[in-house]
């Protein structure tokens, strides 16, 4: 896993969408995995910036986002439908069509989430997938104990994910105790991921990850085992890290040709 840390985060903004940039400029056909949450919000709004001095073009990309939760429609302004709307998809020029995001208020569950693996199939796989870790070591929403090997399914949130997410909504009580989330093993299939922490709130989480034994306790872990994976995170979230003068050193020495 390559560790990349930043001074704050607008560098962590920047970097992640340039590594975008770099992906759909690479390959316009670009199918993303995508997240939300208050980490990705200074990413999307890089990303409309570029967009809108024209160093990004979404016209033939198309879209995954990670999760939904249950019981909300599209419209209801928590929902992650309606987050992706007003952060990325309503300031950019992504074909409606290309958009894909859990139904929080799909009559079957089950099959709609074996829909969903067939339409990422059937798009040709995700080719970068973004992340935001929870403060419990969640991807996603799959939660510690979560299989390592889960593909799309129901979970239920903890009680620290549902305080965590309260803020959103007002109060714990209107948080819904549902998700619908890839699982572990359909993010672990992205080509490519990369994943961002800010704020002292995630060093203990982060520390885990990387520097942690593998296991469904952090389910960010397994990330270990991807083949090409980059952690981007700032000082505030580093902080625990064992080895962080490492990366910072190999950043440092970083070939010109691998940088975005
Ligand atoms: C969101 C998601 C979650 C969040 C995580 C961190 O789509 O899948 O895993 O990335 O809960 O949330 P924030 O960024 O709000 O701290």
């Amino acid at each position: 896993m390559e560790v990349i840390i930043k001074p704050d985060p607008e560098a962590v903004s920047k970097e992640a969408a340039a590594l975008f940039q770099r992906q759909l400029a690479l390959k316009s056909t670009s199918v993303l995995g995508l997240a939300t949450g208050s980490t990705p919000l200074g990413f999307y709004r890089e990303l409309v910036r570029r967009h809108r001095d024209g160093h990004v073009d979404f016209a033939h990309a198309t879209t995954f986002n990670l999760d939904e939760y249950v019981g909300l429609s599209g419209d209801h302004p928590m929902s992650y439908r309606a987050f992706m709307r007003e952060h990325l998809f309503a300031q950019v020029n992504m074909r409606p069509d290309h958009v894909h995001l859990p139904d929080g208020q799909t009559e079957d569950i089950p099959v709609h989430c074996e829909d969903y693996e067939d339409e990422i199939r059937h798009a040709g796989g995700i080719d970068l997938q973004l992340l935001g870790i929870g403060s419990d070591g969640h991807i996603g929403f799959n939660e510690p104990s979560s299989s390592l090997s889960s593909r799309t399914r129901l979970k239920t949130l903890t009680p620290r994910t549902i305080a965590d997410n309260a803020r959103f909504f007002g109060s714990e009580a209107d948080v819904p105790r549902h998700v619908i989330t890839m699982g572990v093993g359909t993010i672990m299939e992205a080509r490519q991921v990369i994943v961002l922490a800010m704020g002292a709130g995630k060093a203990t989480a982060v520390a885990a990850m990387v520097e942690g034994a593998i296991t469904a306790s952090v389910p960010a872990s397994i990330l270990q085992m991807h083949p090409k994976c980059a952690l981007i995170i700032d000082e505030a979230a580093a902080t625990q890290l064992q080895r962080a003068d490492y990366y910072r050193w190999v950043y440092d020495h970083k070939p010109h040709w691998q940088r975005p």
